[in-house]
């Protein structure tokens, strides 16, 4: 018998949950059925650049064709393949967009992949806080004042770094940011994980290059049937594409993964000839399933009809769903995976559920079945909600703490100190709290709630933090 606790885990996984309501977007490989024989070249087709097969980092046949049909779909002067995920992407973003020392404006609700950019290409960051939606306790977008604030007394900045759409699918109107942008000269750099199929359609919201984005990142396995790991860079404008050919090389594997690269293939020629069509209906779906799920008293989803700030864009094709304050979102993430819907996140008020064409009518129907039949018992905060913190102070620049002496300390003994070592509830993968910033009280509540609901936590050992010494 071989130990294989892995391929058992897998196995017992897919055993156990039956409605994929997190990523990918191919749903447990349906999403390959729908093109000849896929399914099967997805394991038979892992070659190597042999005779016929092109090279990613040299593309002159077929890869060359197939970026030529992705650079023409979105819309871009180029675009890439990303095997790396979206988060190779956008360190090739941060690499190519800016030199060590300049000045950026970022979105602090990024990904950590950004912070991570921003340390290793030793750029000076200015955070531009997120806006806390009271109706459903989350950073739906960017604080819009906070923006224009900073990008007023930073007449030196050379770029932003945004995400849209967040987490939730929402944003704030990035036509009118990117527009701002523009008329100071300022690249603007989207990460747009959770957004690849947007454009498809006017149901949905516009993709960011048609919106005059310079450097795009999207996720193919987050919304398309790819797989996972798989994610397109774009670039637009004056971006140089020597500066990001350079980067793309630098960050891609030079070993590149065929059937990554057919699934991107396969999901760029997916949503040009089907795409339209495919994700109306899912819309439709979801639609249909919020409408049903707001009669039940304990939930509610997010939708434009459900939110007074009628200016946030939101993707129709992200299932929200929000309880009351005496309850909790953590818990009904737990209540729905006992009963076998596997949901993609949870926040204090919220669970995120990211369905995709490859859903069946059946699953749908099945997640409200099991949400009418919770119980206050089953979803019940059990502590003090937190409201969702403000970002804490930036004391010293992220990289020089990395040649710094750092000590750990329990994370109940940080207030006050300069943290080592990014910390990151994942998902979302957004840092609480950065190298550089200082651990203030509601930071540290906010850890003691993340703990007692079970949520990974990266940066953190046995309770413990890293501080500067
Ligand atoms: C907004 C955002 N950007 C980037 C990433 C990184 O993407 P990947 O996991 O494809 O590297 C994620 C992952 O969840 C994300 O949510």
């Amino acid at each position: 018998m071989l130990n294989t606790p892995i391929i058992n885990a897998v196995e017992r996984y897919l055993g156990e949950n039956n409605s994929p309501f997190s990523m990918p977007g191919h749903k447990m490989g349906r999403g390959f059925l729908k093109y000849k024989n896929l399914y099967d070249l997805l394991l038979r087709g892992d070659l190597t650049e042999v005779e016929g097969l092109d090279n990613l980092h040299n593309p002159e046949g077929a890869i060359k064709e197939s970026l030529e049909l992705l650079k023409d779909f979105y819309g871009s002067k180029k675009s890439y393949f990303l095997v790396n995920g979206s988060t190779s992407g956008n360190l090739i973003m941060i690499f190519s967009a800016f030199k060590e020392g300049d000045k950026i404006l970022v979105e602090r609700n990024c990904h950590k992949s950004i912070f991570n950019g921003i340390i290793l290409r030793k750029l000076n960051p200015v955070y531009i806080n997120f806006k806390i939606n009271e109706e459903f306790n989350a950073p739906l977008t960017l604080d819009k004042e906070h923006f224009c604030y900073e990008l007023e007394n930073n007449r030196d900045v050379r770029g932003i770094v945004l995400t849209y759409p967040s987490y939730y699918g929402t944003s704030i109107n990035l036509k009118e940011i990117v527009d701002m942008c523009k008329e100071r000269n300022i690249k603007v750099l989207i990460d747009c994980a959770h957004g690849a199929h947007f454009g498809v359609s006017k149901l949905i919201p516009e993709n960011p290059l048609n919106l005059g984005a310079d450097m795009v990142v999207m996720s193919a396995h987050k919304t398309l049937p790819s797989l996972t790991q798989t994610a397109f860079l774009h670039i637009n404008n004056n971006i140089s594409a020597e500066d990001t050919d350079f980067y793309f090389s630098a960050f891609s594997s030079t070993s590149p993964s065929y059937p990554f690269m057919m699934s991107l293939d396969f999901s760029r020629a997916y949503l040009e000839e089907d795409g339209k069509e495919e994700y109306e209906k899912l819309k439709e779906e979801c639609d249909y399933i919020r409408g049903k799920i707001d009669k039940l008293d304990l939930f509610k989803t997010l939708s434009s009809k459900n939110l007074k700030d009628k200016s946030i864009i939101i993707d129709p094709c992200r299932i929200i769903i929000n309880v009351e304050k005496e309850f909790s979102g953590h818990n009904l993430l737990k209540y729905l995976r006992k009963n076998k819907v596997q949901v993609e996140m949870s926040d204090e008020s919220n669970v995120v559920l990211i369905p995709s064409p490859f859903n069946t009518k059946e699953e749908f129907e099945e997640i409200y079945r099991v949400l009418e039949r919770c119980n206050i018992e089953d979803i019940k905060s059990e502590n003090n909600k937190i409201e969702v913190v403000s970002i804490p102070d930036l004391i010293i620049k992220p990289e020089e703490i990395l040649t710094m002496g750092k000590t750990s300390v329990d994370y109940k003994e940080a207030e006050g100190k300069i943290c080592g070592k990014n910390i990151v509830p994942y998902p979302p993968g957004i840092p609480l709290i950065i190298m550089g910033e200082r651990f203030n009280k509601r930071i540290i509540e906010k850890l003691s709630e993340l703990i007692e609901d079970n949520v990974t936590i990266l940066g953190m050992e046995n309770y413990k933090v890293w501080v500067v010494k």
